[in-house]
């Protein structure tokens, strides 16, 4: 098992990466958290496989233990399902010492890290995350959310984990489909970040079946220390933290333009190679540095571009609660391992959509 340490200002807390680690979530969520009551929220594909296991884990370290069932998918992340959420939580009787164990992926873990942040003013939250992209992503730097119909995301709080377990184990009973999906996350993290997990992942996919324990903990551990510099410098996203957001600004406009019918890394993926593209086209990203991305995207299967039309994208990113005023802030690749945050004035950024649509 891998321990990651995590400090930021309102909270410190562990992030154990290791296989089987199911059956001793109970002591470490004791250990971290404390409490009496701890109600598990997870997903109806994930309750099947993994909740039993988690409960009698949790029973043995001697808490009376809950558990609420929501549907799974990301319709789910809203606020009805967040309310019937913290009814459970308080017909549980949960006070504020006591633990919501968010289990499942980035769905699960927002909408019970927000139902732990609002319930009582908060309570804790242990996060348990079963999905590549919630190992890697939503389950470490504590941003919970649901979505409105305005758009995704748009409510949401900061609430830091106790504890993560993320069970590289759970992994195999994912589709490839999800994995691969999610990769569009951990070749984000190297490109900003580390020059050799990009040459890893690039020569030997982690998209392979069956997949492989040993070198998912290597990866997965590698993902979380990546995204906690970032998130122990910046908890609440003032500064470097934006530099999470690289091929989110283009990302997440394909992802609302196309009605969500793709999944998020996916976008994130495309995102990526469009941004870094039209950034190469401007002089600001070495060309052999865009190469070498859109090839490992491709390399994974995933898009390295969009089929929709830059003004269509331009709209969509307009409307993202990451606009700020008559700017966009875009996440420039300066090498491998070096990434420039850069406000784009709205007529710029039309143009850079325009490159990296690959029309001007
Ligand atoms: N909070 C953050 O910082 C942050 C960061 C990135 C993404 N997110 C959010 O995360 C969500 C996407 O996360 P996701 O991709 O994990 O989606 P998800 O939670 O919908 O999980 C994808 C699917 O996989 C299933 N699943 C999960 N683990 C499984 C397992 N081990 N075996 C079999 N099936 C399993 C789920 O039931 C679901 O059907 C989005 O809502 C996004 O906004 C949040
Ligand atoms: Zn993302």
């Amino acid at each position: 098992m891998r321990d990651i340490r995590v400090s930021t200002p309102s909270r410190a807390y562990d992030v154990h990466v290791g296989t089987d680690l199911l059956a001793g979530v109970g002591s470490m969520v004791r250990e971290a958290a404390g409490g009496h009551v701890v109600s598990v929220i997870t997903d109806d594909n994930v309750a099947p496989l993994y909740a039993d296991e988690v409960c009698a884990s949790l029973e043995r370290a001697g808490y009376d233990t809950y558990c609420g069932v929501i549907a799974a998918g990301e319709r789910s992340k809203n606020y009805h399902t967040w309310s019937t959420v913290c009814e459970g939580l308080a017909q549980a009787h949960m006070t504020r010492d006591d633990v919501v164990v968010a289990l499942g992926g980035g769905v699960v873990g927002d909408l019970a890290g927000f139902a732990a942040a609002s319930y009582m003013r908060g309570c804790q939250v242990a996060q348990v995350p079963t999905s590549l992209l919630a190992m890697v992503d939503s389950s470490v730097g504590g941003k919970t959310a649901i979505d409105l119909e305005a758009g995704k995301n748009l409510v949401g709080a900061f609430l830091q984990p106790s504890v993560v377990v993320a069970d590289v184990g759970c992994l195999r009973t994912l589709s490839r489909e999800l994995l691969t999906d999610s990769c569009g996350e951990v070749i984000k993290h190297a490109v900003l970040a580390d020059a050799d997990l990009l040459d890893d992942i690039a020569s030997v996919p982690v998209n392979g079946l069956p997949v492989d324990p040993e070198r998912l903990e290597r990866v997965v551990a590698r993902n979380v220390e990546i995204k906690r510099d970032v998130v122990d410098a910046d908890e609440t996203e003032r500064g470097r933290r934006q530099t999470l957001n690289l091929g989110h600004t283009i990302g997440h406009a394909i992802e609302s333009a196309s009605g969500y019918s793709l999944g998020h890394g996916t976008c994130v993926a495309a995102g990526l190679c469009m941004v870094t593209r039209a950034t190469a086209a401007l002089g600001l990203t070495p060309a052999r540095v865009a190469e070498r991305v859109c090839e490992t995207v491709a390399s994974y299967g995933l898009p390295t571009t969009s089929d929709l039309p830059a003004d269509v994208l331009f709209e969509a990113a307009c409307s993202d609660k990451k606009r700020h005023g008559d700017a966009i802030n875009v996440v420039v690749v300066r090498d491998i391992g070096e990434v420039e945050v850069r406000p784009f004035s709205l007529d710029e950024f039309r143009s850079l959509l325009d490159l990296a649509c690959g029309r001007a």
